[in-house]
């Protein structure tokens, strides 16, 4: 694991891997689908809200849990909790979380090198008129989806194998802020499209009537995916993180970052939605069927398509090894496997169950673990095990320790320590709480 300390070894290091953990599909293809049922601009606020109101304190805590315990999970529960393993749960709930996103999680990954082949060929810069809905389908159907998780767990895999994360760091150092501007590119199109100003309504105007506890609990669930929360993924890269590293300015700019690529997301496709014609609610399929419309009408399509399912692919590889990572450094620590055989392991069982999701969408519809591992990491596992963790660092973590952390090599301003404490100790739990309560009345 030594080649990890190096990883961090630069402050903008620290930065590309956590922004590459935070920035993936979570932004680009769950955030959109994700409003886009849940009512658009009422959902957006509550994301806002609880991303800067819990889930800021939370990684700051997740970051000062790993760089004081410098070990991953459950490791990280015990060390804090003077040896003692009876917190240890939380990293277990960590662990379940961490293998439900890697299945479901590959298969997207998977259909995002499927668009990118497709782009490179010239589908969606033809002039033929498309049925995207059913192309989709009958894509998602077919055996073609398994085949792209077993091809994107394996370079997954040999790149955790490899332990060439200088590599992808390097590369996603580049590419990352490409795909930025990409998104930016995007955006001016969509902008100019007939009918944008109803995606943005959608999107901006909230509708308070369409504040239910089910797209409160959504928005909230999305906070924890997209920031890569409560399952122990930041405590798990912070243990690698040096003394100087600035906890809390870290955790605001990873907010920030992703919030805007989300946002950035949710400008090219609902604009796209209303002058296309289509429904916003149309679920996990929403992007792939509004972007090919979008390029299709785009000079240069091709290329632009292309780089554009490129980039996502290479995002939702840093994310995806951020996720691993997880359960590949509780194999080694916890279970004391060598590093390959836990790479090995880990693959293995992520494509089987990946494959398991991916037929989810046509011979085993019934089961449907696709939605079902989604929807029980995101809205369940991940905001059970931030408020744990919240209630564990805010509470049981010495305060003194916190602090020490958070203040770093530079100075911590009273007031925002105190704030912190106090989302921790309270708001976030509190939050969590009410919204799952709430959650179960319905
Ligand atoms: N945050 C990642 C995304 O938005 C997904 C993720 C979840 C990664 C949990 C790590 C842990 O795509």
């Amino acid at each position: 694991m030594s080649d990890k300390r190096t990883f961090f070894s630069t402050r903008l290091g620290v930065l590309a891997a956590t922004v590459g953990s935070a920035v993936g599909l979570g932004n680009i293809w769950r955030f959109p689908y994700e409003a886009g049922t849940h009512g658009g601009g009422a959902f957006l606020l509550c994301y806002i809200f609880f991303v800067f109101l819990i889930g800021v304190p939370v990684i700051c805590s997740e970051f000062a849990m790993g760089r004081r315990s410098r070990t991953g999970i459950p490791g990280a529960f015990q060390h804090l909790n003077k040896g003692r393993s009876g917190w240890n749960w939380i990293g277990w709930i960590g662990i379940a979380g961490a293998v439900m996103i890697i299945s479901f999680y590959s298969v997207v990954a998977g259909w995002t090198l499927e668009y990118t082949i497709d782009s490179a060929v010239g589908m969606f810069s033809d002039h033929v008129q498309h049925n995207r809905h059913a192309e989709f389908l009958a894509f998602t159907q077919g055996w073609k989806p398994s085949l792209w998780v077993v091809v994107f767990m394996g370079i997954n895999g040999l790149v955790l194998l490899g332990g060439v994360q200088k590599g992808i760091e390097r590369v996603s150092n580049i590419l990352m802020p490409l795909l930025f501007l990409i998104l930016l590119a995007f955006c001016i199109n969509s902008l100019l499209l007939p009918g944008a100003g109803e995606g943005l309504r959608f999107l901006f105007n909230p509708d308070f009537s369409q504040l239910t506890p089910t797209v409160i609990l959504g928005a909230m669930g999305q906070a924890f995916f997209s920031l890569s929360l409560g399952m122990g993924c930041m405590i798990t890269y912070a243990s690698y993180f040096k003394d100087d590293t600035p906890l809390m300015k870290t955790s605001i700019q990873i907010a920030t970052l992703d919030t805007l690529v989300a946002i950035l997301s949710g400008v090219i496709i609902f604009p796209a939605v209303f002058s296309f014609g289509m429904s916003p609610a149309e679920g996990p399929t929403l992007v792939f069927e509004v972007l090919p419309n979008i390029f299709q009408q785009m000079s240069g399509g091709r290329i632009w398509s292309t780089l554009f399912f490129l980039l996502l692919a290479v995002a939702s590889l840093t994310s995806l090894i951020s996720v691993s990572e997880i359960a590949i450094a509780f194999f080694v620590d916890h279970l004391k496997m060598k590093r390959h055989m836990a790479t090995l392991t880990l693959t293995l069982v992520g494509t089987i169950l990946g494959v398991l999701c991916a037929l989810s969408f046509g011979p085993l519809k019934n089961l449907d673990l696709f939605n079902a591992f989604d929807y029980i990491s995101s809205n369940i596992l991940l905001p059970l095990g931030g408020m744990s963790t919240s209630i564990f660092a805010g509470w049981v973590m010495k305060r003194s320790t916190l602090y020490a952390e958070l203040q770093g090599k530079g100075k911590l301003p009273r007031a925002a320590g105190e704030a912190i404490v106090i989302s921790l100790r309270w708001i976030a739990p509190a939050c969590v709480l009410a919204v799952f309560i709430a959650g179960l009345m319905i």
